[in-house]
């Protein structure tokens, strides 16, 4: 015996041990990467991979493609080999109608060429998402996955067997019940989480002065790029996931079993011999299905954890399917149903720095007007100088703007190959745009300010608007273009100007007529009576947002005591750190505010002032919650109102982190979301109780 231990026995034991942990490996990542649902602890799952790889180490002639251990592996190629589809790989017709008639020609259509009668019963469609990846075709031969090639022009692909392997999700084996020939044709993407992460630690790379390293625009450019490396280890740590939909090559056509009647029943065998198949598949008879499964997904998309830019419709019965066959290189059994684009091509016109009201500067790409995700986008915030010199927005640029939900419009990135000459790298000035002060950038911060306060009237626009808003002192009627004509025509240079302004004033003003410039002063007389909280709200101190501006007020209930509050006893409210504290300090320590807030009250300002409030807990402190559509009995600032007064807080999205999710008729993808995370959703009678029970 050497020590190698290759003796007959120890070879049997080692061959016996080699195939049990492949199994059981096998069985644990399904678990894990398809199921969503591991049964072993990561830990376990290593050791046994460990213990494995050891073993065929001794035993290098016993590795197989199919072993887990060979998911990553290999060195770089040079090139990618071309493959041969055995059958080729088609595309489907996109239904340019994105509104519901899309789904009513399509059915229409299928009718016709069944020649079906009017009063023939609704044909059985299959309704799946459309993916935004790339096409895959998989070859499996005697269950063992052997090759994986991209879609190509459909008769030609490329081989990238090496990056497919590392796709989790994928199985390298088959059970034995598979055909001895299956090619398995499906999309390979990238989930958004997994995207974030990715572009996290690409810019964690390129901010460590990594050379060649670079930001992916979406999911889809990312994993195009990860199933194109050359080198598999790279490819390896872009973390890649697959939705199987559909047969290439099966041999025998009707391998084991019966023959499968529908392409649903083929999907679900899919899925039984281990392959992903997408959970929002369905079968839906006819057109005003088709509609409802459009509408109903087109809801979802923003909640989902992968891109999706449609949804396919394919008839269900595969003997109909074969009757119906193909024009030119497209079937006739199926379509492709799209929703509004999320992302178009825009060129960048200018980049603009506007001034915030906390003299925040921040640079605004101009774009030529562009309309995506629903709406017509002519600007996009490069948020700083930092952000838009990484993502390398220059005058001239072509770009791509998303727009996904009700996500604000953003540039994702620059198509450098279409960049004409060298435009100037973007630099922030260094003088405030509108006011010509100086603009500067502290040590530890992000942002430019500019340095002139007050005296930059662009500030004291957005001090002004800020006071005047609906959520603060609510000044109706006052919106920008007033308040630019206010402080241009030299009218309103502080808060408490508002309250001089006359009615022969205004009528000065261009296109003021006197029925407006009434209607302003009105609006003001009426602001006059508030509360403290909205009062500190609107005085605009940095930090200090509503939420804030409420528990300072219900916790001190007088101005004067927040004004000359020690940090200390700031510190003591809720939602009160010491950035907001010394915020705080700093505000009221200047004369020129307490100055302001003395002739605001001179100019009968009021709200009402009680006793600093108990320290008792509150009942929902601690709780966040999310309101999402229309409750029957209340607003949601009424909402919102009660669930603040009881000590919780309200967020705008649903996250791991919110306790409830308060929801009313008609209520949106908040509420999927909240389903998805198991999250307790309350309805308003819901609310009324828990207020009740624990006041
Ligand atoms: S079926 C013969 N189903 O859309 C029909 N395709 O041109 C073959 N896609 O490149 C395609 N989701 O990559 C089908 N649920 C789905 C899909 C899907 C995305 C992609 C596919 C192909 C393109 C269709």
């Amino acid at each position: 015996m050497t020590q190698q231990g290759s003796s007959p026995v120890g070879d049997d034991a080692d061959r016996a041990r080699i195939a049990w942990l492949r199994d059981e490996l096998h069985r644990y990542a399904h678990q894990y990467h398809v199921l969503d649902a591991p049964t072993v602890p990561d830990a376990e799952y290593d050791r046994l991979f460990r213990e494995l790889q050891a073993l065929e180490l001794r035993h290098p002639a016993w590795t197989t493609p199919d072993s887990p251990t060979q998911r990553v592996g290999g060195k770089a190629l040079e090139h990618f080999a071309t493959v041969r589809h055995r059958v080729p790989m088609l595309s489907i017709r996109t239904e340019t109608d994105t509104l519901a008639s899309g789904a009513e020609n399509f059915d229409a259509r299928a009718r016709r060429e069944l020649a079906l009668a009017p009063d023939a019963p609704a044909v059985e469609y299959v309704a799946e998402p459309k993916f935004d990846g790339l096409a895959m075709n998989l070859r499996y031969e005697r269950g063992v996955l052997v090759q994986a090639a991209t879609r190509g022009d459909g008769e030609n692909g490329e081989d990238v067997t090496h990056n497919i392997r590392t796709i989790g999700q994928i199985p390298l084996r088959l059970p034995p019940d598979a055909p001895p020939v299956l090619e398995v044709r499906g999309e390979v993407y990238m989930r958004r989480d997994d995207f974030d992460r990715l572009n996290e630690l690409q810019r964690g790379k390129i901010a460590a002065g990594a050379k060649g390293e670079k930001t992916f625009v979406n999911p889809r450019n990312a994993a195009a790029g990860a199933v194109r490396q050359l080198d598999p280890a790279i490819a390896a740590q872009r973390p890649l996931s697959f939705f199987a939909y559909g047969l290439g090559e099966i041999s025998p056509p009707h391998a084991g079993g019966p023959a499968l009647p529908t392409h649903f029943a083929l999907l679900q065998q899919l899925r039984a011999w281990g392959l992903p198949v997408c959970d929002l598949v369905e079968i839906a008879h006819g057109a005003t299905a088709l509609v409802a499964y459009h509408e109903r997904i087109g809801h979802l998309r923003d909640s989902l954890g992968f891109d999706i830019d449609g949804v396919v419709y394919k008839v269900n019965s595969l003997a109909l399917q074969q009757q119906l066959g193909f024009v030119t290189r497209e079937p006739r059994w199926a379509v492709a149903h799209k929703y509004p684009a999320q992302e178009q091509l825009t060129t960048v016109l200018a980049i603009d720095v506007q001034v915030g009201r906390t003299g925040k500067l921040t640079p605004v790409a101009k774009l030529a007007p562009v309309f995506v995700g629903g709406v017509t986008v002519t600007n996009a915030t490069l948020h700083n100088e930092d952000e838009a010199r990484r993502k390398d927005v220059r005058i001239g640029d072509t770009v791509t703007v998303r727009r996904a939900g009700d996500v604000i419009p953003e540039v994702a990135g620059v198509l450098l190959d279409k960049r004409v000459g060298e435009p100037a790298v973007f630099s922030m000035p260094t003088a405030c745009p509108v006011c010509g002060s100086a603009a500067v950038r502290e040590q530890g911060e992000v942002d430019h300010r500019c340095s002139g306060g007050l005296f930059c009237s662009a500030q004291r626009k957005q001090a002004i608007l800020h006071f005047a808003q609906r959520r603060a002192v609510e000044v109706e009627g006052l919106g920008d273009k007033l308040v630019d004509q206010l402080v241009d025509a030299g009218l309103v240079r502080t808060l408490p100007d508002l309250y001089r302004l006359t009615l022969p004033a205004l009528a000065g003003l261009d296109r003021m007529a006197d029925k407006s410039a009434q209607n302003l002063l009105d609006a003001l007389q009426k602001s006059r009576q508030t509360t403290l909280a909205r009062f500190v709200f609107g005085l605009g101190v940095r930090h200090v947002g509503e939420a804030t501006a409420k528990e300072l007020a219900r916790h001190f209930g007088s101005l004067d005591s927040i004004m000359d509050a020690t940090p200390e006893q700031l510190l003591q409210v809720n939602d009160v750190g010491p950035i907001v504290a010394q915020s705080l300090r700093l505000f009221f320590d200047q004369q020129h505010n307490r100055e302001v807030v003395r002739e605001l009250r001179e100019c009968k300002v009021n709200w009402e002032e009680g006793p600093p409030a108990p320290t008792t807990p509150q009942p929902l402190s601690g709780k966040t919650f999310v309101i999402t559509g229309t409750l029957p009995g209340m607003g949601r600032d009424d909402a919102k109102d009660l669930i603040e007064a009881a000590g919780g807080k309200v967020a705008g999205s649903v996250s791991k982190k919110t306790s409830f999710v308060l929801a009313g008729a008609e209520a949106g993808s908040k509420l999927d979301r909240a389903r998805a995370l198991g999250i307790t959703v309350l309805d308003e009678a819901g609310l009324r109780e828990m207020l009740n029970d624990r006041t």
